[in-house]
């Protein structure tokens, strides 16, 4: 699906044409879609009706207060890996009852603000954090709610960088160990235990892998139960991939389907934390063509944005197509687009065949994910703006840094 319609000659999102949202806010410039993210929201929801089940959105794929306020105001849960995204759950307003925290280095600091904050369960991933979490709840006289993330060692399948679940992971306890750091668990007294956690990895096509990986869980769950530990909620963790090019992407029903057959008869409630398939393509970056630059043995298409604004690409060699905002009736000549980071790496897309002229806008597709989440500041480039389009209004939600921002917080020496 994407969030942007061809009508009339020019590409829209909602009722907004972006050549306008290009005038209007500058470019490189964010847009998201309410209705789409609503609308993938929904898709979940109505994947899970009749289960006891929560949707715990990955703040990290995207943590603009405005989307994550978006997904408070549909009843989301939130995915939390810092102290930093849980400030800006509760900022958004989220409800803290409603947050799990994942992450291998949780600070002792922000697991005390997480204890006051009052979240619904820590997901513990080594003996150390465990016991570091006992001593900080103790302190502050209360009781951690905890689940350990187990390691499933379920090949999901997808790019090695995003792979989370298999035994060379840094992510998790190994499923081996679950039993005994359960038990060391209980025998804390400042530790609640509540539930199971596991995530396998990202932009998962096949639905087979989460299913196994539920499988293995509740052996565990089960196994657990039988010492008289007993589990109040299992988490999926997320993944669902989205379709970038020609990727079969199932529909949130369809992939979850064989994790829900795994799961059905239970009594636990399911927790799940997609972030890619809930904002992926719900946003594009829009950026214009500066420069056409016709080198030796290919065409560069010089934009506005860059690696800095988009990582994916040069991180990832990841794909994401590339459309004019106006389509010209012109032949097409296969372009390098890229941007003005001095880095060879830096490129949005390699050998795209595109009829361009210099001052084009170009929109970068299903970029709501891991795309402003990432940026940087590299080349003292100021933050892309963002807004969001809801019906045919748009909202700024991001105002675009400026050059001052971002060394405001250096200083010379005397
Ligand atoms: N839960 C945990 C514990 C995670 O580590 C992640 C993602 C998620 C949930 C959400 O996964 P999703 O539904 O978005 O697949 N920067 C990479 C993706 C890194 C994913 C990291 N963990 C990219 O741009 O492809």
């Amino acid at each position: 699906m994407s969030v942007a319609e061809l009508r009339n000659g020019a590409l829209h999102v909602e009722g907004v044409k972006l050549a306008d949202i290009a005038v209007q806010h500058g470019t490189p410039c964010y847009v998201y879609s309410r209705a789409a993210l609503g609308a993938a929201f929904e898709a979940y929801r109505a994947a899970l009706a009749g289960c006891d089940a929560t949707v715990c959105f990955a703040v990290k794929s995207n943590s603009n207060l405005a989307v994550l306020n978006v997904f408070a105001r549909l009843g989301a849960g939130f995915d939390i890996v810092s102290g930093g995204e849980l400030a800006r759950v509760l900022a958004a307003g989220g409800d803290a009852a409603k947050v799990v925290f994942s992450g291998v280095g949780k600070t002792r600091d922000e697991m005390r603000a997480a204890l006051d904050a009052g979240i619904f369960c820590f997901n513990v991933e080594s003996a150390s954090e465990l016991e570091r979490l006992n001593a900080v709840a103790g302190e502050c006289g209360k009781r951690a709610p905890i689940a350990f993330r187990v390691n499933p060692n379920v090949d999901p399948k997808t790019h090695p960088y995003i792979s989370t679940g298999l035994k060379t992971s840094k992510f998790g306890i190994p499923y081996d160990d679950a039993l005994a750091l359960y038990r060391q668990a209980r025998a804390l007294p400042h530790l609640d235990i509540r539930g199971i956690a596991c995530h396998i990895g990202s932009q998962l096509l096949d639905p087979a892998p989460a299913a196994e990986a539920a499988e293995k869980v509740l052996a565990l769950v089960d196994a657990l139960a039988a010492e008289g530990i007993a589990l109040a909620h299992i988490d999926l963790g997320g993944g669902m991939g989205i379709r970038y090019s020609d990727e079969n992407v199932l529909p949130a029903a369809d992939y979850l389907a064989p994790m829900l057959k795994v799961l059905a008869g239970r009594r636990e409630r399911l927790l799940l934390e997609p972030g890619r398939s809930l904002v992926g393509n719900a946003g594009l970056l829009l950026t214009r063509v500066e420069f056409l630059k016709h080198g030796e043995e290919k065409n560069f298409a010089v934009v506005d944005a860059a690696m800095n604004d988009l990582a994916r690409p040069a991180l990832y060699d990841a794909w994401h197509d590339i459309v004019p905002v106006v389509p010209r009736a012109a032949v097409a000549t296969a372009y390098e687009i890229v941007g003005p980071v001095c880095e060879s790496g830096d490129f949005l897309g390699r050998g795209r065949q595109l009829a361009l002229q210099e001052g084009d806008l170009l929109a970068v597709m299903s970029a709501g994910a891991y795309g402003m989440a990432m940026s940087s500041n590299y080349n003292t480039r100021p933050r892309a703006a963002e807004v969001m389009v809801d019906a045919d209004r748009v909202h700024v939600v991001g105002r675009r840094e400026t050059v001052p921002e971002i060394f405001a917080r250096e200083s010379i020496l005397p």
